[in-house]
């Protein structure tokens, strides 16, 4: 069964993209599932450094045929924008397909988004603004345009049109907001279908096809496991599935189909917005971690939260995800500290728990209980096999794999696809 999923472990940011890029040359295809641009995976490679939000990050192996699955909510105007920086950067990006199924992100979406969640006051999700949100919440209301409306573009420009006014009507009568200008968007609308339509195709028959060939295909999620609409810390959650069943559900895949799941972590913790998060540095050690794992959004510039790593979240994450190899990201960021800890407890109202609560409010008051590690002095940047790392560094992996019970077989310990190390 041919189908690999790399899913993130933790609240995003995990380095997936990175991690795709070094598995994708030995894939025929390569699927993004879910999410849309409130992603932002950032690939290093020989042809330099990219920051990817809707195009998956397999796409610059030449063989690859990248798919931006159903599942997917798509914003036509910077997926064309992205298409174009990429192509001129000299990447050829002929093997690139939308799915027909894949909802679209109107610009109604992006304004509704904001204005909802300044409504919300102290119960801001701390969204990305970029609606994600309301383009699902279209969907599951079933008043969602899809790509493939675009393949009949009088269809298209009708539904867009019709929903817009709609929205604006939300947007000046509910949230006192301004409305969009109706007629500009059903122009650019026009010059989305132009742009866009060629790539436009029933991508999960291909998928489909391809699994009964034996080809081998990468299945890429967006965020993380603890994001997960439904597994996830809710209501500090992003609107899709994230996880391993996601992309099942979302493509049409049946679970028999897939072979490994990858589970991408960090060495510690980050969260960008609101919600919960017990490990959460607020002092030296979190500085530390946030300036040299320069953990700043990719999307939103947002400086992200930084903890120590957390066993019992990344437990559940690799549990529910049926994580077959972990992969451990950013490992020399911990490099050089005198200390490093692992959560691996929690207390709650003076008892200790050793699940992730499905209540955040529960969450929120879970003291972390730590285990206390050496840290390692030598830089682990340049290491190239496990025997190059430091055997503390190498302490702290093992650990986390026995808390995980899952093995460590990727450790990432830079940015570029080279600085990374297959553990045999
Ligand atoms: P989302 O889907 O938005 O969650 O993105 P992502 O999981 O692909 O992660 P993202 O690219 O936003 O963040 C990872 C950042 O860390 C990028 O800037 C990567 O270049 C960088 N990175 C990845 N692996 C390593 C590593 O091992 N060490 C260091 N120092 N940086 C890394």
């Amino acid at each position: 069964m041919p189908a690999v999923v790399v899913v993130g472990g933790h609240w995003g940011d995990e380095g997936k993209g990175k991690i795709i890029d070094l598995l994708a040359g030995r894939f025929t295809y390569n699927v993004r599932y879910s999410g849309g641009a409130n992603a932002g995976h950032t690939v290093v490679n020989h042809l330099g450094k990219f920051a990817l939000h809707q195009i998956p990050s397999g796409v610059f192996h030449s063989g690859v045929k990248a798919m931006i699955g159903a599942g997917v909510v798509l914003n036509p105007a910077t997926l064309i924008e992205e298409i174009d920086s990429i192509k001129s950067r000299g990447i050829n990006l002929s093997n690139l397909h939308v799915s027909e199924r894949a909802h679209l992100v109107m610009p109604y979406h992006l304004a509704i988004d904001k204005a909802r969640d300044n409504c919300r006051g102290d119960r801001r999700i701390g969204t990305t603004g970029k609606g994600i949100g309301p383009a699902y919440t279209d969907k599951a209301a079933r008043d969602g345009i899809r790509a493939g409306d675009m393949l009949d573009k009088d269809y298209f420009l009708s539904q867009v049109r019709a929903n817009a006014l709609i929205a604006n009507q939300y947007l000046e009568c509910v949230l006192n907001s301004p409305a969009i200008d109706v007629e500009e968007l059903v122009f650019q609308a026009s010059e989305w279908c132009a742009a866009l339509s060629p790539l436009i195709c029933d991508t999960e028959d291909l998928i489909r096809l391809a699994l009964r060939r034996g080809e081998w295909v990468v299945l890429e999620g967006a965020q993380g496991t603890l994001l997960d609409l439904d597994c996830g810390s809710y209501p500090y959650v992003t609107s899709s599935l994230t996880t391993s069943g996601g992309a099942c559900a979302y493509l049409g895949i049946p679970p028999k189909d897939i072979s490994h799941v990858v589970v991408v972590m960090h060495a510690y913790m980050t969260r960008v917005g609101e919600g919960p998060f017990p490990t959460e540095l607020n002092d030296d050690y979190g500085d530390y971690i946030r300036e040299r794992g320069h953990e700043f959004g990719t999307t939103t510039g947002r400086p992200r939260r930084c903890g120590w790593f957390d066993a019992i979240a990344s437990k559940y994450a690799a549990e529910i995800n049926g994580a077959t190899t972990i992969a451990i990201t950013k490992l020399d960021v911990l490099d050089g500290l005198d200390k490093v800890r692992i959560c691996v407890g929690y207390e709650y109202r003076g008892e200790r728990i050793s699940h992730f609560p499905a209540r955040s409010q529960v969450l929120a008051e879970c003291v972390p209980v730590y285990e206390e590690l050496d840290g390692w002095e030598t830089s682990t940047s340049e290491a190239k096999s496990w025997e190059e790392l430091p055997e503390k560094a190498q302490d702290y992996v093992r650990r986390i794999e026995e808390l995980l019970e899952v093995p460590v077989s990727i450790i990432s310990v830079g940015p570029a696809r080279n600085q990374t190390i297959v553990v045999k």
